[in-house]
């Protein structure tokens, strides 16, 4: 699982699912507003789309917080702080909701799942407190709140797999005007390239993470209807789909109908593969354990799977990833590595690593760094160690103070950058294929776009190139992106 540890208010327009009447007698209710705040990985994003469709027949999304009728705070609980940052702006809130007595203020996702009852009673502001996985209660939480007079509840694991994704009535949502707005650089309620939540929660049990706890045991959706949503996904108009879940390479293990050869994730990229048109496929995120050596041998065959894959590590340590209960070594995962590379040579790949967990000597982080070096990542997602409720890591003895994780984390950083700035400069006179996300905010005609290696690339064009697919020539390339020139056959 990958995180960009951001804090994301979606800006996108609200799926305009609410259906006016055609019986002239009847008049249609104007809605409400409502304002969403994201924090956290991609599926937190996923699921804010999900509360944004089930809502959209009583509230227009708006960027304005302050005339919202309905706020709702989808919180993620990773790393330390989570808390704390939703406490602080549930108080700025409060004052709000006292210049807007009916706005009605929702703190869903994980932070609402690990703290509970607890949080409701520390903080009267809120009205509904959510669940990942009871999202699909929310309209009638809402209406609930609102008749009884009381604060509502309702947190625990899904108890229905249509529970995973967004119900297929809603999804996808119309596409939404496109956003000007650079933080977009994930895929999102972007009408090019969408999320599609396959699989919720996780058996993994890793010692330092609480996902297990706040998302619950592995829910699978089934495969009928992934890729039905696909296909209408498709027909949308969508250029990119990334398929989510937590440990999404054990996708469908759940269903208890194993094939007798392959997994069952296997089966379902083949087939979502065969799917016709000119689009992209991606999936996030990999425990390295679960991963196949027919899943990465289909990165050397598949055009539309790219030329990208992150494996999250945590550590180059084998001291470290036995102590984290990662089940794999670092020769295993190297391992795996080689597979990914066997096919598609140029294959590129990005991890997660947590530095400073306990335990961690100097040696253990020179061994992290080591891996860094001998990967050749694209990019990385460094994190300090942070203790969670529940994890058996928080009990372990030999925490790391502060001020050693912050110069590990620092010094990695560092060697990262270097690497990153390598690998982008080797990509000038290249060609490469590039999807078209969104506009720069900053500069007239000029677009992103990311590479078949998820490179972010800018181009000048006086077309519109959102949507597009276009081979470009790369001519400059810095810590943080390419820029490129479209090829000469491509420009009209
Ligand atoms: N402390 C620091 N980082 C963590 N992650 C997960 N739990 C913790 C924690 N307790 C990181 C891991 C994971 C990513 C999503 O967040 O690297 O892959
Ligand atoms: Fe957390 Fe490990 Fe599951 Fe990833 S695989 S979600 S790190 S428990």
């Amino acid at each position: 699982m990958s995180d960009d540890a951001s804090h994301i208010q979606l800006a996108t327009a609200a799926p305009t699912a609410s259906k006016v009447s055609k019986n002239p007698v009847t008049k249609a209710v104007p809605r409400g507003k409502v304002s969403v705040e994201t924090w956290g990985c991609q599926m937190n994003v996923a699921d804010t789309e999900t509360m944004l469709s089930l809502v959209s027949g009583d509230y227009k999304q708006t960027t304005h917080t302050d005339c919202s009728d309905l706020i709702i705070l989808n919180t993620c609980h990773i790393r330390e702080k989570a808390y704390h940052k939703v406490v602080s702006r549930l108080g700025q809130l409060s004052l709000l909701k006292k210049r807007r007595p009916h706005l009605q203020i929702v703190v869903a996702g994980c932070v609402a799942q690990a703290e509970g009852r607890a949080m409701l009673k520390k903080l009267p502001v809120i009205d509904v407190l959510i669940g990942p996985g009871r999202m699909a209660e929310l309209p009638q939480l809402l209406k609930q709140r609102k008749r009884l007079g009381t604060a509502q509840i309702a947190i625990g694991f899904p108890r229905s797999r249509s529970t995973v994704a967004a119900p297929s009535s809603q999804d996808p949502a119309p596409a939404p005007p496109l956003l000007q707005d650079s933080r977009h650089l994930h895929p999102g309620k972007n009408p090019v390239s969408r999320y599609l939540t396959i699989q919720q929660g996780c058996n993994n049990y890793c010692t330092f993470c609480v996902v297990p706890y706040t998302r619950g045991p592995e829910l699978s959706l089934e495969p009928r209807e992934v890729i039905q949503r696909i296909q209408s996904m498709l027909q949308s108009g969508v250029k990119e789909i990334c398929l989510l879940g937590q440990n999404v390479n054990s996708y469908g293990l759940d269903l208890g109908r194993a094939p007798s050869q392959g997994t069952p994730f296997y089966h379902l990229l083949k087939e979502a593969l065969s799917l016709e048109g000119s689009w992209r496929l991606r999936f996030t995120t990999s425990n390295p354990h679960d991963l196949t050596r027919e899943v990465a041998d289909l990165f050397g065959k598949e055009p539309r799977l790219g030329r990208y894959f992150h494996l999250p590590v945590q550590s180059g340590s084998d001291a470290i990833l036995h102590s984290m209960k990662r089940k794999v070594s670092r020769s295993e995962y190297l391992e795996k590595i080689s597979w990914l590379r066997h096919g598609a040579p140029d294959m590129a790949i990005s991890t997660d690593i947590i530095v400073g967990f306990p335990g961690e000597t100097e040696e253990d982080f020179q061994q992290t760094c080591s891996l860094v070096q001998e990967v050749g990542y694209s990019f990385i997602y460094a994190f300090a160690y942070s203790p969670r409720k529940n994890t058996p890591a928080r009990r372990f003895s030999q925490q790391i103070p502060r001020e050693v994780q912050r110069r590990r984390l620092a010094t990695l950083l560092d060697i990262q950058d270097q690497i990153t700035t390598k690998l982008n400069r080797q990509e000038i006179g290249k060609q490469r294929e590039v999807l078209f996300l969104y506009p720069s905010k900053k500069q007239k005609n000029a677009y992103y776009g990311r590479t078949q290696h998820h490179r972010l690339v800018k181009v000048c064009s006086t077309q519109n190139l959102v949507g597009h697919l276009r081979d470009v020539t790369i001519t400059q390339g810095n810590k943080t992106a390419l820029e490129g020139e479209l090829l000469r056959e491509e420009l009209q």
